[in-house]
């Protein structure tokens, strides 16, 4: 057996080999370098502005696009266009980054949240409908570590009680439910184009829709509630129709991420395939599974997790506690298991102590009501699945598929030392 690392032995991944996301080319760089002398260095209606949008809107499958300078800007302007306000409620999940909770109360509405099917990480459509009452407007669908969300059930509930889909695509740049891709599933798609994502600009944003009433909303929101012309189509008006925030992105960005957007399906493919090799291997290590892949879903593995399985091995310990073993034994082996998220949303001092604006806004907002159920105790899925999961790193472009095997050596050592795992990590 071979000597764990930890012990003195040899380590699997050789120091430096794991390479960062995102995958860089001279075409990257002579693109951002062009927008120097385009004399065009910002603006909505910039050149590298307009073409990222036709083209994003044409990848998705929408009528418009927008740009933006994050994703949260993306999504507190799809709350803002859908109408949302004051005393409002909008509907999402529990496992997300807490920014898809924030767009909301950026808005002074009000997040409710629902627990996670623990299968496929993303909310559970059957207790949508509860968490629904005369205060919602919308679901906030979250396409999250790359998985689609259930969307035919929770289509069926929007429609029957009049409400509008809002997705957080942040995650989930290419992915597609029956064949139909993210962003264009909803009536309102966001997408953050930050160092890590999938369509990476370093950060940034992607909005998108088909409604023309939703696309003149959100435009006004990105630059300070005015509508300003495009360069040569007359003069700016300098009036503002209403709240607005400077979500506007650098043209730096824009050429960037138009760059990446050339090899998002390639590093795409590239992703899946490390993927299904991953989940193969793993089916037959004991302690360890991948992810599970629901019918509907092509999804695109912005994170790979794992699931930490002890009673695979007999192992009298939670899949907590045998993954904090795993993960200080891997490290030394070179293979890198991250923690995203240590608690379900809800579960942040924010709601907890309901901070908001200060003065208990939004939540005493006299439009609304305040008593929405931020317990721990109603997300326990979400718990569990934080506690028994963690992301895999690496697994994306430009690593190769020697990464994916080595990471499967480590793997398979981890598991076959399981019970010296235990004891060295205790
Ligand atoms: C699910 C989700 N929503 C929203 C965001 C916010 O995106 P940004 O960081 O670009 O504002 C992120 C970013 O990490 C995310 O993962």
């Amino acid at each position: 057996m071979a000597t764990l690392a930890i012990e003195g032995g040899s380590r699997i991944v050789p120091e430096g080999m794991v390479q960062s996301w995102p995958p860089l080319n001279q075409a990257d760089r002579d693109a951002v370098l062009a927008v120097f002398d385009s004399g065009h260095l910002h603006g909505t209606s910039a050149p590298k502005a307009l073409e990222l949008q036709e083209k994003w809107a044409q990848y998705v499958g929408t009528k418009y696009a927008l740009v933006t300078n994050s994703g949260t800007a993306s999504l507190h302007m799809g709350v803002a266009a859908a109408g949302i306000g004051p005393g409002d409620e909008v509907i999402t999940s529990a496992f997300t980054y807490w920014s898809t909770a924030a767009a909301i109360l950026h808005h002074n509405a009000i997040p409710v949240f629902v627990d996670i099917d623990p299968k496929t990480y993303t909310m559970d459509p059957a207790l949508i409908e509860e968490r629904v009452n005369e205060h919602t407007k919308a679901i906030l669908p979250v396409h999250i570590h790359g998985m689609v969300a259930d969307m035919d059930p929770i289509k069926a509930i929007a429609k029957k009680h009049n409400l509008l889909i809002i997705e957080d695509a942040c995650q989930a740049h290419g992915a597609t439910y029956k064949g139909v891709k993210t962003g264009a599933l909803g009536d309102i798609g966001c997408f953050s184009c930050n160092r890590s994502k999938n369509l990476s600009g370093g950060e940034g944003g992607l909005w998108t829709t088909d409604n023309e009433e939703y696309l003149a909303k959100a435009a006004k929101l990105r630059e300070f509630g005015e509508v300003v012309p495009a360069a040569g189509a007359g003069a700016r008006e300098y009036n503002a129709y209403g709240l607005g925030w400077m979500y506007r992105p650098h043209e730096f960005i824009n050429a960037f991420i138009l760059s990446q957007l050339e090899r998002l399906d390639y590093n795409n493919s590239q992703r899946r395939e490390f993927a299904a090799y991953l989940t193969r291997e793993l089916a037959d290590i004991p302690g360890f599974e991948g992810p599970y892949t629901p019918e509907y879903a092509n999804p695109c593995y912005f994170s790979y997790v794992v699931s930490f399985k002890p009673e695979q091995l007999g192992l009298d310990l939670t899949p907590e506690q045998w993954k904090k073993a795993v993960q200080k034994v891997l490290a030394a082996e070179g293979i890198g298991l991250g923690q995203w998220q240590t608690r379900p949303v809800p579960s942040q001092d924010v709601f907890s102590d309901r901070v908001g604006y200060g003065k208990g806004c939004p939540w005493t907002c006299p439009f609304g009501r305040g008593d929405v159920d931020y317990s721990k105790e109603s997300y326990p899925l979400t718990e569990q699945f934080i506690a028994s999961h963690a992301y895999l790193g690496g697994v994306y472009p430009p690593n190769t598929m020697e990464l994916m095997k080595l990471y499967i050596d480590g793997f398979r050592k981890v598991s076959e030392n399981a019970e010296m795992v235990v004891e060295l990590a205790g």
